[in-house]
C-alpha cells in the first residue's frame, strides 16, 4: 500500500457531504481499488454550526478555503463551494499553484474560466479534474475523453438539466402549463426559488460548453452557444408533438459541419421512437457520435448528492492511482478557438403552430410567404372551426435553411389575419 491520499473538502452542501458519504462508506473497497487509502483530513464551510447529515468532528475545520488549500496535510483539493467569482475559483487556483490537484463539480466556472484554468494546472505539473461538473452520476467526461480517445466524434447530443427534463415531462403526462409545473416543482425541491439557471438553459449550456470542448479540442466556448429554455414551450406545443408523432426534450448539441461546429441548447422535437425522447424524468443522458465506435448513449441521474459524490469520488480513485490526462483531452496550449456555426445556417426541419384568422385565402397567404423563401411544407393540421375564434394550424416543413425559416416567419407574423406570434421548434432526428 502506498501512503494514503489526503483529501481537503472545501464546501459542505449537498455534493460535499455526499462525496465524504461515499469516501467514509466505501473506504475498504476504494483502498483497494486504489491501493491505498483515499481520507478525508480536512474541510471548509461557511457555517461550522449547520447541521449534515455527516459528522464533520473528525475533520481538521478551516473558515477559510484557501488556507485549506495550503494545509501541509492535504494532498488534493476539492472546490464544491460552485460560482464563478469568490472562493470557488480562488481555492481552485491556491490548489493549483501549489500543486495540488483540484476536483470540482464547478460548470459555471469551467465554462467560463475552464481553458485558463487548464492551463494553470499543466503549468503547475498538476491535474484539474472536473467529472462531477456535466452530468452527475453519468461517467460521460471520462467516456468522452477516455473511453473513446481512439475515436474522431463528429456529435454530441445530450439532455443535460434534470429539472428542465423533470418540467417537461410532467407538463407532458399531465397536460399543465410551464409555470404551474415550475411552482410544484420548486415545492418539491426539483427546481430552485430562482429557477433562471435551469429553465432559461445556461445550467446546461455550461455541460455542453465542457463537453464540446472534450468532443472538438476546442476552448470551452459558452458565448457561442445559441440558448433557448423551455419557457416559452407550451402544453398545446406538447400535445401536438406527441400527435405527431414526437416528443419536446431540450437538447444540447455540439456537431460538426461543413459549416463549422454547430453549439446549440433549446427545446426540440424529437422522434417518439428514439432512444432520447424516452429519456424522462429528472434523468440526463448524452448520445456520442464517434468514427469508430459509432453511435453510444449514456443516462443516469444528473444531479443529487450520491451520484455526483460519485463523479467526485472517480476523479479522487484516478488521482490516487496516478492516472493523469489533460482535462480537456489534449495539452491546454493546443485547444483551438471555436469556428462555429451560424444559426441562420442551420439546415433542418421544422415544426410551426400559428393562430389565424379562419377565412377564404388566409392559408394561399401563409403558403405565398413560405414560397418566396424556398420552405417546404411537409404535412399540416388545422382543426377546431369555431365562428369567431382564431383557429391553430400546424405545419411541419421539409429541411430548409433557418434563415429562410425566420424570413417567413418574420412576414407570417406580420399578416393581417395570424392573431399570435408565431410558434417554431426545430426537429431534431437524433
Ligand atoms: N440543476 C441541475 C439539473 C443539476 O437540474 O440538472 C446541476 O447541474
Amino acid at each position: 500500500m502506498s501512503a494514503p491520499l489526503r483529501i481537503g473538502v472545501a464546501g459542505l452542501g449537498t455534493v460535499g457531504c455526499g462525496t465524504i458519504a461515499i469516501l467514509e462508506g466505501n473506504r475498504e473497497v476504494l483502498a483497494a481499488r486504489c491501493r491505498r487509502a483515499l481520507v478525508v483530513t480536512a474541510v471548509s464551510a461557511r457555517s461550522r454550526s449547520k447541521p449534515r447529515p455527516v459528522p464533520m468532528d473528525r475533520y481538521r475545520w478551516h473558515d477559510d478555503p484557501v488556507a485549506l488549500a495550503h494545509d501541509p496535510e492535504v494532498d488534493v483539493v476539492l472546490e464544491l463551494i460552485g460560482g464563478e467569482t469568490g472562493a470557488a475559483p480562488a481555492v481552485i487556483e491556491a490548489a493549483l499553484q501549489a500543486g495540488k490537484p483540484a476536483v470540482t463539480a464547478n460548470k459555471a466556472l469551467l465554462a467560463y474560466e475552464g481553458a485558463r484554468l487548464a492551463r494553470l494546472a499543466e503549468g503547475a505539473g498538476t491535474d484539474l479534474a472536473y467529472e462531477a461538473a456535466v452530468a452527475g452520476g453519468i461517467p460521460i467526461v471520462k467516456a468522452l475523453r477516455d473511453g473513446l480517445a481512439g475515436n474522431r466524434t463528429t456529435g454530441v447530443v445530450g439532455i443535460l438539466n434534470g429539472t428542465c427534463n423533470y418540467i417537461l415531462t410532467t407538463m407532458r403526462e399531465t397536460g399543465r402549463a410551464f409555470e404551474d409545473v415550475l411552482k410544484e416543482a420548486q415545492e418539491l425541491g426539483y427546481a430552485e426559488a430562482e429557477p433562471s439557471l435551469d429553465v432559461d438553459g445556461h445550467d446546461a449550456a455550461h455541460k455542453l460548453a465542457l463537453l464540446a470542448a472534450i468532443a472538438f479540442g476546442i476552448e470551452p466556448a459558452l458565448d457561442a452557444i445559441h440558448v433557448e429554455g423551455i419557457r416559452q414551450v407550451q402544453a398545446v406545443d406538447i400535445a401536438y408533438a406527441e400527435e405527431l408523432g414526437f416528443r419536446i426534450k431540450l437538447l444540447g448539441i455540439a456537431r460538426a459541419t461543413e459549416r463549422g461546429i454547430e453549439l446549440r441548447l433549446h427545446p426540440c422535437m424529437v422522434p417518439v421512437a428514439t432512444t432520447l425522447a424516452g429519456i424522462d424524468g429528472v434523468f440526463n443522458a448524452v448520445r456520442v457520435e464517434s468514427d469508430a465506435a459509432g453511435s453510444t448513449l449514456y443516462v443516469g441521474r444528473g444531479a443529487g448528492a450520491a451520484p455526483t459524490g460519485s463523479a467526485v469520488v472517480a476523479d479522487l480513485v484516478d488521482l490516487a492511482r496516478g492516472f493523469r490526462a489533460p482535462p480537456f483531452g489534449v495539452p491546454a496550449a493546443e485547444l483551438a478557438p471555436p469556428s462555429v456555426a451560424s444559426m441562420s445556417e442551420h439546415i433542418g426541419a421544422y415544426y410551426l403552430r400559428l393562430t389565424v384568422d379562419d377565412r377564404p385565402g388566409v392559408l394561399a397567404d401563409i403558403a405565398a410567404c413560405l414560397r418566396d423563401e424556398g420552405v417546404s411544407v411537409e404535412s399540416m393540421i388545422q382543426r377546431h372551426r369555431a365562428t369567431d375564434q382564431p383557429v391553430p394550424i400546424v405545419m411541419i416543413t421539409h429541411e430548409t435553411r433557418e434563415a429562410s425559416l425566420s424570413r417567413a416567419l418574420d412576414r407570417i407574423g406580420h399578416l393581417d389575419t395570424v392573431r399570435e406570434p408565431p410558434r417554431m421548434l426545430r426537429i431534431e432526428t437524433v
